[in-house]
Order: structure tokens, then C-alpha cells, then sequence
């Protein structure tokens, strides 16, 4: 019999879970709204993996290029491989603009013209004149530090709007009710020891996304699918998991990320003949292609031979040829990085770099309200009650099968601020909070303290590693059907290997030992379901580029077959259920009154 554990019981209006860019900027907007509000945080806000976000955030505010949201949604479609929902597309380049000035009235210092307008620069996939154009600089930055600037600004402004914070809590799981609402989620203060359980009329996942199920990612140690995890064990489905997007340039070794920014203002690749490769690939962007093309064409280099360094595994970015100023304007950060993690100086050396783990297409189906989506069957597009998700944690899906850099942050901010104006429509402040189901708080703590004694031969690490190792072999930038089936196979037996996990520490107080295999169960769902969904699409689109299905004139898309979202379920066994629902095509705004022409977002062929 489990051991019963004592709940400090705390009420609120709204919930928010995560405090990077998308939960704060929720729970700014609930807040704003009279809502109460709590956000719930496993590291300090301003530690959040937001804070890494270096280059930039796009909208359409033509401050230094021609350009129009219906040019940025025109993008962002073709970026997405035609798999994103065309409703939640729109709305993310209709409201771009908006919420980049009001992030500018919030305080965020971004860069500035000559004439003190707002920066922007250059980013792959982000051209003019739907796609016929040079690149546009739509990319708004400070420095290239604009998710530290973002995240501080928004830190701040949650606090004057009197959002309550609980910080190093780590959230359990998602209390539903005997009829499937969710009402609140438990969670465990990591400082004192105490469970907490947390009644709300709505709960906001902003958690981020898994990007450590891989073994080299350029996302921090605390990005474990946590949201992905607690959907998954209350029996909802995670959408389009198979899509994982892999950064050109990650330092070779470390992973961190160098921004594509650095190629926006002027970096270019070379392999080890001294060719700028990407010419050859893509004569139009060049460097600036979208970041699956680049990251696939870097890795046919290194594969036929042409990468540089001892082994010949990576590429050169250089920046070298750049003036030093402008490199210490624009580009401070990566310059800083460039020389504690590759010991180079970027005003004299090129940088080496390889293609990285950086973002997750794939997560907690939503629509464009940041609504949770329970989303099989008939019912594709059902609501389920209580629930939100937003940023990289959900899918909603405005990515589709590969995300355009700088399309993370103001998806960010545009979801997480329409997650609160949609919350402000449907949680009434009159009413109760809901009664926690008894039934689901216990079988939380059965399962927390089950795993806090766990006492099996494997240490946590040690499956991590495995998992890692697995995902990172055979769900990579290129795939087969060979090296899928065997991820799923490696994974089955991984997920087995949980039943035999050893947990050393069974304090409670700052027990890291217990929360890494807390966040292992979390990045196992997400891992999972990501070599399941994959194995099973039968095509080549965005960043699941598979070699058995690269033919035809959309180079192995199947648009007849596969234009359609993977669901997955998995169960407390580990065995993954898939479906599909259909792809939205609907913009939210017909042609006649304004709306994109139709024509221009038909499917065709991907070129850059
Ligand atoms: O390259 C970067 O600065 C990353 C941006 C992004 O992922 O949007």
C-alpha cells in the first residue's frame, strides 16, 4: 500500500504550467484579464529554455524589406511541408505584428534602426513576394539574445499584474475527473518537500518541448516533454510526433546552438573543398533555405566525404569575412559561445558545426486557441474540457512537419496570448473551482511514490542514456524503414527496462535522483510515440526525410496518402495506439474579405 501523502490544496481560476515564453505570456494574459492565476514552474521563469532563443522573432512589421502577413503565411505553409492547419497559420502571421509591438510596449529591448524602429534580419525559409523574391528581413531581434530579453520582460510583467508564481514545483500529473475533465494537476515543491495540489478551471501545459530524448540537442537538460508525459497517462493523444526538427548549427560536439541568425547576417557554410555547398542545393536562399533543407544537405556532404575537421563529421560556418563590429553588435552571444565551446574566435576562424536536436513540431494536439484537442475518431476536432497547451509543448499545428527559425518565439507569444483571450471567453471567475476526483489524486501518488522506491538494477541514467543513444541512431535527420523499426524495437525494451529502474534517494527534499526518473517516464512517452509516428508515415515530408521515399516530383511527399496529422496514444505498457485526423485547409479569412488567394498556398513542389 502506497504511502499517503498530505496535500496543501490551493484554488485558481487558471493554472499555467511552464514559464518560458508561452506560459508567461498566458499567464500575463489571464492575469491582465482579472483571472487568478498561478504559474507553476520547475526552474526559476528566467531559467527557462526560452532564454536560449537567440535570433529573433518574426512578423511582418516591413521595417527594413517590403513584406505582408500574407507573404509570412505563405511561408510559413511551405515551411511547414503543407502539413500545418491552414486556420492557425493565418492567425499566426495576421497577429505577428500585434504581438511584437505589444512585447515592445511590454519593455523588450530589441535592436534598433538608424530611425529607431524595430530590427530585423534575415531568416531561412522567410522570402519576399511568396516565395519568388530575395529573403526578407522579418526577424525581429535584441541582439541575439531576444528570448533572454523576451522572458525577463515578461517575468516582470506577470508579477505587476499579480500572477502568482511557485517555482521549483515540479508538476506530477493532470487531476481529471470520473468523466474526463481536467481539473487541476499535483505537483511536488522540490524545496520543502510538500505535494501540492493545485485546483483549476482551466490548466495551461506550456512545458516545452523533449528535445533531451535525444543525445545531442541544443535544448537545455530541462526540456523532458513533461506536458507530453502527463497528456500521454491521461489517455489524450500526442500529434504529429514523428516531426523533430534538427538545427544546421549546433557546435560540433557541445550541440549548442548557433543562431541562424549568424547566417542571416551574412555567414555562410563550407565543406572541405572550400564550397559554399547550399549554392549548389539551393541557388535561390542559399544558407537561407528552410533548416530541414540545410540540415539534410550538410549531412550529404559529411556522408559523401566532403565534412572537414579530423573525422571529416562536420561543416565551417564561417563569419570571419564579417566586419568585427557588426559581429559584436549583432552577434555577441554566439561569438561568446563560438569561443568557450569551440575555443574559436569568429572574427578569425570558422566555426564547426553540425546538424542538432532543436524543436519539436509535434505535441499536445490543440487548435488555434491553445484548446486541447481529443482528437480521434469522428470527432477530429473535440475539445477536451479544462485543458489547454501552448508553444513547443503543443501542436496546433502551425508547424506542420518542419518549423521556419523564428517562427518559435512568436508562436509563443501569438498562442500563449491566445490561449488568455480565449480563457477570458470560457472560465468564469464567478464560478466554483472544481473538486479535485479523489480517485485521480491517488492514483498520482501511487505512481509518484511507487517510483520514489523503485528499486529495481538499472539507474535512471542508465536508460536515459539507451533512450538517448536509440532516438539519436534511429530517428535521425535521414531515416529508413530499417532504422525505424529498430528504434521502435529499441524503445519497446527500454520501456520494459522502467519496470527495473533503480531510484537510490527516497528523501524529498531537493531529491534530483527522483525527478530525473520522473522526467525519463516523461521523455519515454515522447520518444516513443516519436519512432512509432515515424515508422509508420510512408513518405518523405519536412524534417521526416525518409530514404525509402524520396522519389517523384515532391521528392517522396504523398500528398494523396499522408496529408494528414498522426495521433498517438500510449499506454501504461508502453504500447502505442495510432490514428490520423484530417489536415485543416480552411484559412480563417476567405479570399474575398481579404484572406490569402487560395491558389498561392495550393500544394506544389518544396524548392528553395
Ligand atoms: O537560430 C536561432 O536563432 C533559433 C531560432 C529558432 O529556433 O526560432
Amino acid at each position: 500500500m502506497a504511502k499517503t501523502y498530505d496535500f496543501t490544496d490551493h484554488k485558481y481560476d487558471v493554472v499555467v504550467v511552464g514559464a518560458g515564453g508561452a506560459g508567461l505570456r498566458a499567464t500575463l494574459g489571464m492575469a491582465e484579464q482579472g483571472l487568478r492565476t498561478a504559474c507553476i514552474t520547475k526552474v526559476f521563469p528566467t531559467r527557462s529554455h526560452t532564454v536560449a532563443a537567440q535570433g529573433g522573432i518574426a512578423a511582418s512589421l516591413q521595417n527594413m524589406t517590403p513584406d505582408s502577413w500574407q507573404w509570412h503565411m505563405y511561408d510559413t505553409v511551405k515551411g511547414s511541408d503543407w502539413l500545418g492547419d491552414t486556420d492557425a497559420m493565418e492567425y499566426l502571421a495576421r497577429e505577428a505584428p500585434k504581438a511584437v509591438y505589444e512585447l515592445e510596449h511590454y519593455g523588450v529591448p530589441f535592436s534598433r534602426t538608424e530611425d529607431g524602429k524595430i530590427y530585423q534580419r534575415p531568416f531561412g525559409g522567410h522570402m519576399q513576394n511568396y516565395g519568388e523574391g530575395p529573403p526578407v528581413q522579418r526577424t525581429c531581434a535584441a541582439a541575439d539574445r531576444t528570448g533572454h530579453a523576451i522572458l525577463h520582460t515578461l517575468y516582470g510583467q506577470s508579477l505587476r499584474n499579480n500572477a502568482e508564481f511557485f517555482i521549483e514545483y515540479f508538476a506530477l500529473d493532470l487531476i481529471m475527473s470520473e468523466d474526463g475533465v481536467c481539473q487541476g494537476v499535483i505537483a511536488w515543491n522540490l524545496d520543502d518537500g510538500t505535494i501540492h495540489r493545485f485546483a483549476a478551471k482551466m490548466v495551461v501545459l506550456a512545458t516545452g518541448g523533449y528535445g533531451r530524448a535525444y543525445f545531442s540537442a541544443t535544448s537545455a537538460h530541462t526540456c523532458t516533454g513533461d506536458g507530453g508525459g502527463m497528456v500521454a497517462r491521461a489517455g489524450l493523444p500526442l500529434q504529429d510526433m514523428e516531426f523533430v526538427q534538427f538545427h544546421p548549427t549546433g557546435i560540433y560536439g557541445s550541440g549548442c546552438l548557433i543562431t541562424e541568425g549568424a547566417r542571416g547576417e551574412g555567414g555562410y557554410l563550407v565543406n572541405s573543398e572550400g564550397e559554399r555547398f547550399m549554392e549548389r542545393y539551393a541557388p535561390s536562399a542559399k544558407d537561407l533555405a528552410s533548416r530541414d533543407v540545410v540540415s539534410r544537405c550538410m549531412t550529404m556532404e559529411i556522408r559523401e566525404g566532403r565534412g572537414v575537421g579530423k573525422n571529416k563529421d562536420h561543416i565551417y560556418l564561417h563569419l570571419d569575412h564579417l566586419d568585427p563590429a557588426l559581429l559584436a553588435e549583432r552577434l555577441p552571444g554566439i561569438s561568446e559561445s563560438a569561443r568557450i565551446f569551440a575555443g574559436v574566435d569568429v572574427t578569425k576562424e570558422p566555426i564547426p558545426v553540425l546538424p542538432t536536436v532543436h524543436y519539436n513540431m509535434g505535441g499536445i494536439p490543440t487548435n488555434y486557441w491553445g484548446e486541447v484537442l481529443d482528437a480521434s475518431g469522428d470527432h477530429p476536432n473535440r475539445i477536451q474540457p479544462g485543458l489547454m497547451a501552448v508553444g513547443e509543448a503543443g501542436c496546433a499545428s502551425v508547424h506542420g512537419a518542419n518549423r521556419l527559425g523564428s517562427n518559435s518565439l512568436i508562436d509563443l507569444v501569438v498562442f500563449g496570448r491566445a490561449a488568455a483571450i480565449r480563457a477570458a471567453e470560457v472560465v468564469d471567475p464567478k464560478e466554483a473551482v472544481p473538486t479535485p476526483n479523489e480517485a485521480s489524486c491517488d492514483k498520482i501518488m501511487a505512481r509518484f511514490d511507487k517510483l520514489r522506491h523503485a528499486d529495481g538494477s538499472t539507474p535512471t541514467a542508465e536508460l536515459r542514456d539507451q533512450m538517448q543513444r536509440a532516438m539519436q541512431e534511429d530517428a535521425a535527420v535521414f531515416r529508413t524503414q530499417e532504422t525505424l523499426a529498430q528504434g521502435c524495437q529499441r524503445l519497446d525494451k527500454i520501456w520494459s527496462g522502467l519496470n527495473d529502474v533503480k531510484v537510490s534517494d527516497r528523501s524529498m527534499i531537493w531529491n534530483s535522483d527522483l525527478v530525473e526518473t520522473l522526467e525519463l517516464e516523461n521523455l519515454m512517452a515522447n520518444a516513443i510515440t516519436t519512432v512509432y509516428s515515424a515508422e509508420a508515415r510512408k513518405e518523405s515530408r519536412g524534417a521526416h526525410a525518409r530514404e525509402d521515399f524520396k522519389d517523384g516530383p515532391l521528392s517522396g511527399r504523398n500528398d494523396d496518402d499522408w496529408r494528414k496529422h498522426s495521433l498517438s496514444w500510449v499506454d501504461e505498457d508502453g504500447k502505442v495506439k495510432l490514428d490520423y485526423r484530417p489536415v485543416i485547409t480552411d484559412p480563417l479569412t476567405p479570399f474575398q474579405n481579404g484572406g490569402i488567394d487560395p491558389q498561392k498556398i495550393a500544394p506544389k513542389a518544396r524548392v528553395y
